[in-house]
């Protein structure tokens, strides 16, 4: 089975620093984290940076769409993927990439996404885990770097789970911690997946997860969460 740590810090440590910034990273490692969990998307340009957010509104202030902003015109504190990747090399973090594309650049972000991680991912640090909600970017990737290991994200798990597993050749499943069944954990973890969740930031609920064999907890506090599963 795929082997995670059992916790991971939800874009970075968002609890404590901006989200999916250079500050949060290092946040997390701080706080103990040993993988932390970034969504990737494109610029206009096609450059990858670290966003979740179709705009830039939110996190930076900026009313801009991410797909309609080039490199050049991006906010200062928005990394780009080249930059996360050699912040985790010096942090020593493993990381879980979700592929967040901007609509319609499902398979374009997916390629891009893979090609950056083959040509700056550290051999020193674990291989990492890509995830999405969208089928269409995990095949791509799964036909370009089948190297690297692909967790299907799902909002909800439905009776069709194990099918939209299958369809991107999935070894994980990632799953919204709060609405994850027992029976559901159960059967997910007896066809040989690895079960992660998010986004959970408080102890007894990681801990009742745990309890119900998920593998790794997606968290924004993973001090909180790793004080409280230990
Ligand atoms: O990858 C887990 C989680 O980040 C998925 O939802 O919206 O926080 O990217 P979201
Ligand atoms: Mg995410």
């Amino acid at each position: 089975m795929l082997q995670l740590p059992k916790v991971i810090g939800h874009r970075g440590a968002a609890a404590y620093a901006p989200e999916n910034t250079l500050a949060s990273f290092q946040e997390a490692r701080r706080r103990g984290a040993t993988w932390v969990e970034i969504d990737v998307k494109l610029t206009a340009d096609g450059v990858p940076i670290v966003m979740h957010d179709e705009s830039l509104k939110r996190t930076m202030g900026v009313d801009r769409l991410v797909a309609e902003t080039p490199r050049a015109d991006l906010p200062a504190g928005v990394p780009t993927f080249e930059q996360a990747i050699a912040c985790f090399a010096e942090l020593g973090l493993g990381c879980n990439v979700e592929i967040k594309p901007c609509e319609g650049r499902e398979v374009e972000t997916a390629h891009v996404a893979v090609a950056a991680l083959r040509r700056w991912w550290p051999a020193s640090l674990p291989q990492p885990l890509l995830s999405s909600f969208k089928a269409a970017s995990l095949v791509a990737a799964r036909e370009a770097a089948p190297e690297f290991a692909r967790a299907i994200l799902l909002g909800k798990i439905e009776e069709n789970w194990r099918a939209r597993a299958e369809e991107v050749g999935a070894q994980g499943v990632n799953t919204n911690g709060i609405k994850l069944t027992a029976p559901h954990a159960v059967d997910i973890r007896k066809a040989g997946y690895a079960l992660s969740v998010y986004t959970i930031d408080d102890g007894d609920v990681a801990k009742a997860l745990v309890g119900m064999g998920v593998d790794c907890i997606i968290t924004d506090a993973p001090d909180v969460i790793l004080a409280a599963i230990a």
